[in-house]
Protein backbone atom coordinates (compact mmCIF):
# COMPACT_ATOMS: atom_id res chain seq x y z
CA UNK A 1 0.00 0.00 0.00
CA UNK A 2 1.11 3.47 -0.63
CA UNK A 3 2.94 5.77 1.96
CA UNK A 4 3.08 8.76 -0.20
CA UNK A 5 0.79 12.00 1.21
CA UNK A 6 1.36 14.35 -1.32
CA UNK A 7 -0.80 16.91 -0.12
CA UNK A 8 -1.17 18.03 3.41
CA UNK A 9 -1.52 20.72 5.94
CA UNK A 10 2.12 21.82 7.47
CA UNK A 11 2.22 21.25 11.09
CA UNK A 12 1.42 25.19 11.94
CA UNK A 13 -1.57 24.51 9.75
CA UNK A 14 -0.66 27.63 8.15
CA UNK A 15 0.55 26.09 4.74
CA UNK A 16 -0.28 23.54 2.20
CA UNK A 17 2.66 21.11 2.65
CA UNK A 18 3.07 19.26 -0.73
CA UNK A 19 5.69 16.86 -1.91
CA UNK A 20 7.56 18.83 -4.37
CA UNK A 21 7.13 16.28 -7.91
CA UNK A 22 9.51 18.25 -10.32
CA UNK A 23 12.16 17.13 -7.91
CA UNK A 24 10.87 12.63 -8.19
CA UNK A 25 12.30 10.65 -9.30
CA UNK A 26 15.74 11.85 -7.50
CA UNK A 27 14.65 13.26 -4.38
CA UNK A 28 11.95 13.11 -2.28
CA UNK A 29 11.15 16.47 -1.09
CA UNK A 30 8.36 18.53 0.83
CA UNK A 31 7.27 21.88 0.27
CA UNK A 32 5.39 24.42 2.00
CA UNK A 33 3.11 26.62 -0.12
CA UNK A 34 2.22 30.27 2.32
CA UNK A 35 0.44 32.27 0.14
CA UNK A 36 -1.42 32.37 -3.32
CA UNK A 37 1.70 32.92 -5.66
CA UNK A 38 3.21 29.83 -3.97
CA UNK A 39 0.21 27.92 -4.37
CA UNK A 40 -0.58 29.17 -8.10
CA UNK A 41 3.04 28.87 -9.05
CA UNK A 42 3.33 24.90 -7.18
CA UNK A 43 0.18 24.08 -10.02
CA UNK A 44 1.43 25.56 -12.80
CA UNK A 45 4.65 24.30 -13.04
CA UNK A 46 3.48 20.39 -11.60
CA UNK A 47 5.21 20.83 -8.15
CA UNK A 48 1.52 19.33 -7.60
CA UNK A 49 -0.53 17.68 -10.12
CA UNK A 50 -3.01 15.35 -10.67
CA UNK A 51 -6.70 16.24 -11.11
CA UNK A 52 -7.39 15.14 -7.67
CA UNK A 53 -4.41 16.49 -5.95
CA UNK A 54 -5.08 20.36 -7.47
CA UNK A 55 -8.46 20.26 -6.03
CA UNK A 56 -7.40 19.73 -2.85
CA UNK A 57 -4.46 21.34 -2.69
CA UNK A 58 -6.46 24.44 -4.40
CA UNK A 59 -9.51 24.25 -1.64
CA UNK A 60 -6.20 24.24 1.33
CA UNK A 61 -4.76 26.74 -0.65
CA UNK A 62 -7.45 29.11 -0.59
CA UNK A 63 -7.62 28.85 3.43
CA UNK A 64 -3.99 29.73 3.27
CA UNK A 65 -4.38 32.58 0.96
CA UNK A 66 -7.18 34.50 2.82
CA UNK A 67 -5.46 34.06 6.51
CA UNK A 68 -3.69 37.47 4.93
CA UNK A 69 -7.19 39.14 4.58
CA UNK A 70 -8.80 38.65 7.71
CA UNK A 71 -8.89 41.75 8.66
CA UNK A 72 -10.64 42.53 6.25
CA UNK A 73 -14.52 43.87 6.63
CA UNK A 74 -17.05 41.18 5.59
CA UNK A 75 -18.08 42.31 2.25
CA UNK A 76 -14.63 42.86 1.24
CA UNK A 77 -13.34 39.72 2.80
CA UNK A 78 -15.66 37.76 0.37
CA UNK A 79 -14.79 39.68 -2.48
CA UNK A 80 -11.33 38.68 -2.01
CA UNK A 81 -12.33 35.12 -1.14
CA UNK A 82 -14.41 35.25 -4.73
CA UNK A 83 -11.07 36.97 -6.65
CA UNK A 84 -8.77 34.63 -5.27
CA UNK A 85 -10.45 31.69 -6.10
CA UNK A 86 -10.97 33.05 -9.77
CA UNK A 87 -7.27 33.46 -10.17
CA UNK A 88 -6.23 30.09 -8.46
CA UNK A 89 -9.22 27.77 -10.55
CA UNK A 90 -7.38 29.54 -13.84
CA UNK A 91 -4.23 27.79 -13.27
CA UNK A 92 -5.30 24.98 -14.92
CA UNK A 93 -8.19 24.35 -17.07
CA UNK A 94 -8.53 21.26 -17.74
CA UNK A 95 -8.93 19.10 -14.61
CA UNK A 96 -12.30 20.28 -13.31
CA UNK A 97 -11.76 18.91 -10.20
CA UNK A 98 -9.90 22.18 -9.29
CA UNK A 99 -12.66 24.65 -10.47
CA UNK A 100 -14.92 22.19 -8.23
CA UNK A 101 -13.36 22.33 -5.53
CA UNK A 102 -12.61 26.17 -5.13
CA UNK A 103 -16.72 26.43 -6.21
CA UNK A 104 -17.85 24.15 -3.50
CA UNK A 105 -15.07 26.81 -1.54
CA UNK A 106 -16.92 29.65 -2.19
CA UNK A 107 -20.17 28.47 -1.61
CA UNK A 108 -19.04 27.67 1.95
CA UNK A 109 -17.78 31.50 2.10
CA UNK A 110 -20.56 32.73 1.28
CA UNK A 111 -23.16 30.66 3.15
CA UNK A 112 -21.29 31.42 6.05
CA UNK A 113 -22.29 33.74 8.88
CA UNK A 114 -20.46 36.12 10.92
CA UNK A 115 -17.24 37.86 10.70
CA UNK A 116 -14.09 36.76 8.91
CA UNK A 117 -12.09 34.58 10.83
CA UNK A 118 -15.72 32.90 11.71
CA UNK A 119 -15.80 31.99 7.45
CA UNK A 120 -12.13 30.89 7.48
CA UNK A 121 -12.80 28.75 10.31
CA UNK A 122 -15.75 27.04 8.32
CA UNK A 123 -13.52 27.27 4.89
CA UNK A 124 -10.59 25.45 6.92
CA UNK A 125 -13.43 22.49 7.80
CA UNK A 126 -14.36 22.59 4.63
CA UNK A 127 -10.97 22.57 2.65
CA UNK A 128 -10.21 19.35 5.44
CA UNK A 129 -13.64 18.09 4.42
CA UNK A 130 -12.12 17.74 0.69
CA UNK A 131 -8.46 16.34 1.54
CA UNK A 132 -10.47 13.46 3.72
CA UNK A 133 -13.20 12.58 1.15
CA UNK A 134 -10.69 12.39 -1.80
CA UNK A 135 -8.91 9.35 0.37
CA UNK A 136 -11.70 7.85 0.57
CA UNK A 137 -12.98 7.80 -2.70
CA UNK A 138 -9.77 6.60 -4.14
CA UNK A 139 -9.96 3.84 -1.39
CA UNK A 140 -13.76 3.26 -3.02
CA UNK A 141 -12.53 3.19 -6.54
CA UNK A 142 -9.87 0.73 -5.40
CA UNK A 143 -12.46 -1.84 -3.95
CA UNK A 144 -14.91 -1.12 -6.63
CA UNK A 145 -11.79 -1.85 -9.58
CA UNK A 146 -9.61 -4.74 -7.63
CA UNK A 147 -12.29 -7.35 -9.32
CA UNK A 148 -11.09 -6.28 -12.53
CA UNK A 149 -7.16 -7.35 -11.64
CA UNK A 150 -7.27 -11.48 -11.21
CA UNK A 151 -4.23 -12.94 -10.30
CA UNK A 152 -1.08 -12.21 -12.54
CA UNK A 153 -2.93 -8.89 -14.16
CA UNK A 154 -1.26 -7.10 -16.64
CA UNK A 155 -1.91 -3.77 -16.69
CA UNK A 156 -1.16 -0.52 -18.48
CA UNK A 157 -1.33 2.82 -17.57
CA UNK A 158 -0.52 6.68 -18.55
CA UNK A 159 1.04 9.43 -16.81
CA UNK A 160 0.40 9.20 -13.35
CA UNK A 161 -3.26 8.31 -11.52
CA UNK A 162 -1.50 7.40 -8.10
CA UNK A 163 -0.80 8.45 -4.57
CA UNK A 164 0.87 11.10 -6.01
CA UNK A 165 -1.79 12.77 -7.94
CA UNK A 166 -4.39 12.43 -5.23
CA UNK A 167 -4.89 12.72 -1.15
CA UNK A 168 -4.78 9.03 -1.11
CA UNK A 169 -4.07 5.85 -2.96
CA UNK A 170 -4.77 7.25 -6.58
CA UNK A 171 -7.24 6.71 -9.22
CA UNK A 172 -6.35 4.32 -11.61
CA UNK A 173 -3.69 2.81 -9.13
CA UNK A 174 -5.92 2.22 -6.56
CA UNK A 175 -6.90 -0.98 -7.92
CA UNK A 176 -3.13 -2.36 -8.07
CA UNK A 177 -2.51 -1.56 -4.81
CA UNK A 178 -5.42 -3.35 -3.32
CA UNK A 179 -4.75 -6.06 -5.66
CA UNK A 180 -1.31 -6.47 -4.44
CA UNK A 181 -2.57 -5.53 -0.55
CA UNK A 182 -4.59 -9.06 -0.58
CA UNK A 183 -1.66 -11.15 -1.84
CA UNK A 184 -2.64 -11.34 -6.20
CA UNK A 185 0.60 -10.49 -8.13
CA UNK A 186 0.50 -7.41 -10.30
CA UNK A 187 2.44 -6.09 -13.48
CA UNK A 188 2.47 -2.62 -14.07
CA UNK A 189 3.35 -1.15 -17.48
CA UNK A 190 4.06 2.68 -16.95
CA UNK A 191 3.81 4.67 -20.16
CA UNK A 192 6.96 7.16 -19.75
CA UNK A 193 4.83 9.91 -20.74
CA UNK A 194 6.17 12.74 -22.83
CA UNK A 195 7.02 15.54 -22.47
CA UNK A 196 6.94 15.96 -18.60
CA UNK A 197 7.42 11.70 -17.90
CA UNK A 198 5.12 11.47 -15.21
CA UNK A 199 5.04 7.90 -16.40
CA UNK A 200 8.62 6.82 -15.67
CA UNK A 201 9.39 9.69 -12.79
CA UNK A 202 6.45 9.30 -10.89
CA UNK A 203 4.36 6.39 -11.72
CA UNK A 204 7.64 4.09 -11.65
CA UNK A 205 8.52 5.80 -8.06
CA UNK A 206 5.94 5.46 -6.29
CA UNK A 207 4.85 1.28 -7.17
CA UNK A 208 8.64 0.92 -6.89
CA UNK A 209 8.29 2.35 -2.76
CA UNK A 210 5.12 0.15 -2.33
CA UNK A 211 6.98 -2.81 -3.99
CA UNK A 212 4.47 -3.17 -7.07
CA UNK A 213 6.56 -4.34 -10.35
CA UNK A 214 6.61 -1.73 -12.84
CA UNK A 215 8.12 -1.44 -16.13
CA UNK A 216 8.48 2.00 -18.03
CA UNK A 217 7.55 1.90 -21.43
CA UNK A 218 8.15 4.83 -24.01
CA UNK A 219 4.88 5.78 -25.14
CA UNK A 220 4.65 4.75 -29.00
CA UNK A 221 5.84 1.06 -27.09
CA UNK A 222 2.34 0.28 -25.71
CA UNK A 223 0.28 -0.62 -29.40
CA UNK A 224 3.14 -3.34 -29.60
CA UNK A 225 3.08 -4.88 -26.57
CA UNK A 226 -0.99 -5.17 -26.73
CA UNK A 227 -0.16 -7.05 -30.01
CA UNK A 228 2.16 -9.26 -28.63
CA UNK A 229 -0.69 -10.32 -26.07
CA UNK A 230 0.78 -8.84 -23.14
CA UNK A 231 -1.22 -6.04 -21.31
CA UNK A 232 -4.50 -7.56 -19.86
CA UNK A 233 -6.64 -4.44 -19.82
CA UNK A 234 -5.71 -0.65 -19.44
CA UNK A 235 -6.32 2.06 -16.57
CA UNK A 236 -6.51 5.65 -16.96
CA UNK A 237 -7.31 8.47 -14.50
CA UNK A 238 -8.98 11.20 -16.17
CA UNK A 239 -8.95 15.13 -15.70
CA UNK A 240 -12.70 15.63 -16.89
CA UNK A 241 -15.28 13.69 -18.03
CA UNK A 242 -17.97 14.85 -19.95
CA UNK A 243 -21.66 14.30 -19.82
CA UNK A 244 -21.90 12.14 -22.54
CA UNK A 245 -18.52 10.23 -21.30
CA UNK A 246 -16.05 11.72 -23.29
CA UNK A 247 -13.09 11.69 -21.17
CA UNK A 248 -10.09 14.71 -21.15
CA UNK A 249 -6.84 12.76 -19.74
CA UNK A 250 -3.04 13.45 -20.44
CA UNK A 251 -2.01 13.74 -24.03
CA UNK A 252 -1.14 10.23 -25.14
CA UNK A 253 -4.59 8.66 -23.59
CA UNK A 254 -7.18 8.40 -26.99
CA UNK A 255 -4.13 6.82 -28.99
CA UNK A 256 -3.91 4.53 -25.65
CA UNK A 257 -7.19 3.88 -26.17
CA UNK A 258 -7.70 3.65 -30.23
CA UNK A 259 -4.79 0.72 -29.55
CA UNK A 260 -6.62 -1.23 -26.90
CA UNK A 261 -9.58 -1.28 -28.87
CA UNK A 262 -7.80 -2.71 -32.09
CA UNK A 263 -6.47 -5.15 -29.87
CA UNK A 264 -9.47 -5.94 -27.80
CA UNK A 265 -7.74 -4.86 -24.23
CA UNK A 266 -10.19 -3.78 -22.09
CA UNK A 267 -9.50 0.38 -21.47
CA UNK A 268 -11.07 1.41 -17.92
CA UNK A 269 -11.08 5.24 -16.94
CA UNK A 270 -10.88 5.36 -12.95
CA UNK A 271 -12.43 8.48 -11.09
CA UNK A 272 -13.77 9.92 -8.26
CA UNK A 273 -17.18 11.87 -9.04
CA UNK A 274 -15.51 15.18 -8.58
CA UNK A 275 -13.84 14.82 -11.66
CA UNK A 276 -17.35 14.11 -13.71
CA UNK A 277 -18.86 17.74 -15.50
CA UNK A 278 -22.29 17.20 -16.35
CA UNK A 279 -22.57 20.45 -17.14
CA UNK A 280 -20.17 20.19 -20.39
CA UNK A 281 -21.99 18.20 -22.93
CA UNK A 282 -19.51 16.62 -24.74
CA UNK A 283 -15.17 16.20 -24.84
CA UNK A 284 -15.38 18.97 -27.57
CA UNK A 285 -16.35 21.42 -24.90
CA UNK A 286 -13.57 20.66 -23.00
CA UNK A 287 -10.37 23.36 -22.07
CA UNK A 288 -7.25 22.00 -23.09
CA UNK A 289 -4.58 23.02 -21.69
CA UNK A 290 -1.61 24.51 -23.78
CA UNK A 291 1.58 24.07 -21.86
CA UNK A 292 5.54 26.37 -22.92
CA UNK A 293 6.98 25.18 -26.10
CA UNK A 294 10.25 24.66 -23.95
CA UNK A 295 8.90 21.58 -21.91
CA UNK A 296 8.81 19.89 -25.29
CA UNK A 297 12.31 21.63 -26.67
CA UNK A 298 14.29 21.38 -23.95
CA UNK A 299 12.99 18.08 -21.50
CA UNK A 300 17.01 16.67 -21.32
CA UNK A 301 20.30 17.85 -20.82
CA UNK A 302 20.69 19.73 -24.26
CA UNK A 303 17.81 20.90 -26.82
CA UNK A 304 16.07 17.66 -28.21
CA UNK A 305 14.47 19.92 -31.14
CA UNK A 306 15.98 23.49 -32.88
CA UNK A 307 15.28 26.57 -31.10
CA UNK A 308 13.02 28.44 -33.42
CA UNK A 309 10.90 25.06 -34.32
CA UNK A 310 7.25 25.40 -34.08
CA UNK A 311 6.00 23.31 -30.70
CA UNK A 312 2.53 21.68 -30.39
CA UNK A 313 2.36 21.16 -26.46
CA UNK A 314 -1.26 19.76 -25.42
CA UNK A 315 -1.35 18.79 -21.79
CA UNK A 316 -4.56 16.98 -22.42
CA UNK A 317 -6.41 14.55 -25.38
CA UNK A 318 -10.07 13.65 -25.16
CA UNK A 319 -10.84 10.35 -25.61
CA UNK A 320 -14.35 9.28 -27.23
CA UNK A 321 -16.70 7.54 -24.74
CA UNK A 322 -17.15 4.79 -27.22
CA UNK A 323 -13.41 3.75 -26.65
CA UNK A 324 -14.33 3.19 -22.97
CA UNK A 325 -15.44 0.07 -21.45
CA UNK A 326 -16.04 1.20 -18.16
CA UNK A 327 -15.66 4.07 -15.80
CA UNK A 328 -14.16 3.01 -12.29
CA UNK A 329 -15.86 5.24 -10.02
CA UNK A 330 -16.00 5.68 -5.87
CA UNK A 331 -20.07 4.86 -6.50
CA UNK A 332 -19.00 1.91 -8.42
CA UNK A 333 -17.94 0.65 -12.08
CA UNK A 334 -20.53 2.85 -14.86
CA UNK A 335 -20.74 0.63 -17.65
CA UNK A 336 -22.37 1.79 -21.27
CA UNK A 337 -24.76 3.35 -21.65
CA UNK A 338 -23.92 6.18 -19.63
CA UNK A 339 -25.46 9.82 -19.36
CA UNK A 340 -23.22 11.66 -16.85
CA UNK A 341 -25.95 14.30 -17.03
CA UNK A 342 -28.66 11.77 -15.49
CA UNK A 343 -29.21 11.77 -12.08
CA UNK A 344 -29.69 8.03 -12.25
CA UNK A 345 -25.69 7.45 -11.30
CA UNK A 346 -25.58 10.12 -8.84
CA UNK A 347 -26.13 7.74 -5.85
CA UNK A 348 -25.66 4.27 -6.58
CA UNK A 349 -23.47 2.22 -8.35
CA UNK A 350 -24.05 0.93 -11.84
CA UNK A 351 -23.57 -2.85 -12.66
O1 LIG B 1 -0.51 17.25 -16.16
P1 LIG B 1 -0.78 16.29 -15.03
O2 LIG B 1 0.42 15.53 -14.61
O3 LIG B 1 -1.47 16.97 -13.87
O4 LIG B 1 -1.81 15.27 -15.65
C1 LIG B 1 -2.38 14.30 -14.83
C2 LIG B 1 -3.25 13.34 -15.54
O5 LIG B 1 -3.50 13.44 -16.72
C3 LIG B 1 -3.90 12.28 -14.69
O6 LIG B 1 -4.12 11.12 -15.43
C4 LIG B 1 -5.25 12.81 -14.18
O7 LIG B 1 -5.11 14.07 -13.61
C5 LIG B 1 -5.85 11.88 -13.17
S1 LIG B 1 -4.91 11.86 -11.69
C6 LIG B 1 -5.69 10.81 -10.61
Amino acid sequence: MSAVESVRWSSDGAAVDIIDQRHLPGTLLRRELRNADELCDAIRTLAVRGAPAIGVAGAMGLVVALAAHVEEERERFLTSADELGRRIARVRPTAVNLSWAIARMLRVAHGTEGDPRAVLGALRGEATAILEEDREMCRRIGEHGVGLLTDGARVLTHCNAGALATAGIGTALAPVYLAAERGRRVAVFADETRPLMQGSRLTAWELGQAGIDVTVLADNMAASLMREGRVDLVIVGADRIAANGDVANKIGTYPLALAARHHGVPFYVAAPWSTVDPATATGDAIEIEHRAADELGLGFASPVSPRDAAVYNPAFDVTPASLVTAFVTDRGIVRPVYRFDLERHAGASAG
